[in-house]
């Protein structure tokens, strides 16, 4: 085979790649090689910032396979036929680490799908949990504060993350899930991947249901007690961005069984809870999900920085066929991911491989920005309308329109004891007695970090949750449990003054 030639990044050959060029053998380096000047300033910009939150991660390739006939309720092309299949791009990822953190901390886990579509790409952004902590976007910069570091110290601190939950009461669906063995998965294999939100699907005369996508893992949900997440930290910080490669290269593909649930709109108005809150699931013997696809992961990335880093997901990347929900979280996630990219990536990152509509070609008349590495729609028309025949908006890719009434105003969610029913129905009917032993050890550790008066809130809100539930960590911490109970008996604002000093 001819040996291939090194370059410099405008292709002129390089005639040596160990030594600067120098004035004398000893020198002062001289500024004429370019070569080396090249290849400095290259370096000193190999970074992109990285991603606000989920910036730890790993990606694969893989298709979904249709296994149900769904058009009854969507008429996305890619979901259109049993046996149909459509390449994606899967990323998982922790939340609140940094680029460097370990796979194994206790954190939500990422599941980010893209779907190569015919009409475009398609992006379910999800997490390995069915609910959220949160469910207004205006608390999302805050909350996400109060997981980082500390300004002062840089350093991770009990009492932000306690004072924020211990305030925001309707996080305890999430805080519950987060604090069972389910916080610390063995591997990315083997956790199942929730929509968490409600979206719409809408079929071809324009009928709409609400949907929650559930992508069950097929090799079993396994996870770690804090002990042995602990210990992986410690032995291999990168342990399931490993277990993916590896399982992948070894020809190991792991798969998800995707199930929806699905409710019409007059289902949906009569339903108990409200499914445009995220803090809630829909519980399955009133909303039986039903089976639909599989996707299988079966090739690795080739270069980590192209096509995993670079990979941009955005919940507004939706299809006709499906569309978003009212959900006010899911409207401000719709803002963030896109404005993000075009920060963390530039304005034409939908050109960057990974991210193109490689099955639907954009065409459109947005133009140039930095990096439009394409030709830019060559010397065609720039402008809409043209008459000279060249591509112009399609009707039928038009969602049916939603009625919607009711007065532009910053509406709050009614603090009510719904918000701690379905984590109490977690922690009594679904876990087991090993469950809650873990659960409530895994907080005791972590709560007791925190100041005494931010302990007894917290304490309180787990006790208003399940009397068990509370007088377990009351113990732990060595808590007043009648003080837990009278504090528990309030209501927030009044718990809140309570324990304000
Ligand atoms: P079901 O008994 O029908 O289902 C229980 C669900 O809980 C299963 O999906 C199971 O997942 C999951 N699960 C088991 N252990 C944990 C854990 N430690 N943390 C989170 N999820 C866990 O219950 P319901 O539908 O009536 O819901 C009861 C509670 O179960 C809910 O309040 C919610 O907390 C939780 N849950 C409900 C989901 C839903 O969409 N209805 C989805 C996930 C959780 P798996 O199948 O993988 O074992
Ligand atoms: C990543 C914002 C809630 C799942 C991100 C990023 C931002 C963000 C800015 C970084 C994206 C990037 O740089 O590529 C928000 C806001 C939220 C919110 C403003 C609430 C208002 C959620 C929820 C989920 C979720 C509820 C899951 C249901 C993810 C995932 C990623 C991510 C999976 C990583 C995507 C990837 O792998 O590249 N989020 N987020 N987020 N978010 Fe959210």
């Amino acid at each position: 085979m001819k040996k291939k030639k090194m370059t410099t990044a405008f292709g002129k050959p390089v005639g040596d790649d160990l030594n600067s060029q120098t004035a004398g053998e000893k020198g002062p380096v001289l500024v004429q090689d370019m070569h080396l000047l090249e290849k400095l300033a290259h370096f000193d910009r190999e970074r992109i910032p990285e991603r606000v939150v989920h910036a730890k991660g790993a990606g694969a390739y893989g298709y979904f396979e249709v296994t149900a006939d769904v058009t009854k309720y969507t008429k996305a092309a890619f979901l259109s036929e049993v046996g149909k299949k459509t390449d994606l791009f899967v990323r998982f990822s922790t939340v609140g680490g940094e680029k460097g953190s370990a796979d194994a901390e206790r954190d939500p886990r990422g599941f980010a799908i893209k779907f190569y579509t015919e009409e475009g790409n398609y992006d379910m952004v999800g997490n390995n949990t069915p609910v959220f902590f949160i469910r207004d976007p205006m608390k999302f910069p805050d909350f996400i504060h109060t997981q980082k570091r500390n300004p002062a110290t840089n350093l991770k601190d009990p009492d932000m993350f306690w004072d924020f939950l211990s305030l925001t009461p309707e996080s305890i669906h999430q805080v519950t899930i987060l604090f069972s063995d389910r916080g610390t998965p063995i591997t990315f294999r083997h956790m199942n991947g929730y929509s968490s939100h409600t979206y719409k699907w809408y079929n071809e005369k324009g009928e709409y249901v609400w949907v929650q996508y559930h992508f069950k893992t097929d090799q079993g949900s396994k996870t770690m007690t804090a002990a042995e997440a602990g210990a992986m930290c410690a032995k291999d910080p990168d342990h399931a961005t490993r277990d993916l490669h590896e399982s992948i290269k070894n020809g190991d593909f792991p798969s998800w069984t995707l199930e929806m649930q699905i409710l019409t709109p007059r289902q949906a108005k009569d339903f108990k809870w409200d499914i445009f809150d995220i803090t809630k699931v829909w519980p399955h013997s009133e909303v039986p999900p039903i089976t639909v696809g599989k996707m299988v992961l079966n090739r690795n990335p080739e270069n980590y920085f192209a096509e995993v880093e670079q990979a941009a997901f955005t919940p507004g990347n939706l299809v006709p066929g499906i569309g978003a929900s009212p959900d006010k979280m899911l409207q401000g996630r719709m803002f963030s991911y896109h404005d993000t990219h075009l920060h963390r990536l530039g304005t034409n990152y939908q050109l960057i491989p990974v991210n193109m509509p490689k099955n639907a070609p954009e065409l459109n008349y947005q133009r140039d920005g930095a990096m439009r590495v394409d030709d830019g729609g060559g010397g065609g028309p720039n402008y809409w309308p043209n008459s000279f025949g060249t591509a112009g908006p399609d009707e039928t890719a038009l969602e049916p329109p939603l009625p919607i009434e009711g007065n532009a105003a910053q509406h709050s969610y009614k603090l009510v004891d719904d918000d701690f029913v379905q984590a109490g129905n977690l922690y009594r009917n679904v876990m087991s007695e090993q469950d809650r032993v873990n659960l409530t050890r895994n907080i005791i550790g972590h709560l007791s970090g925190a100041q005494k008066r931010i302990q007894l809130r917290q304490a309180a809100i787990f006790y208003k949750t399940d009397k068990d539930y509370g007088t377990r960590i009351a113990k732990g911490l060595e808590l007043d449990l009648a003080k837990v109970e009278k504090l528990a008996n309030m209501n927030q604002a009044d718990r809140v003054k309570a324990t304000a000093s």
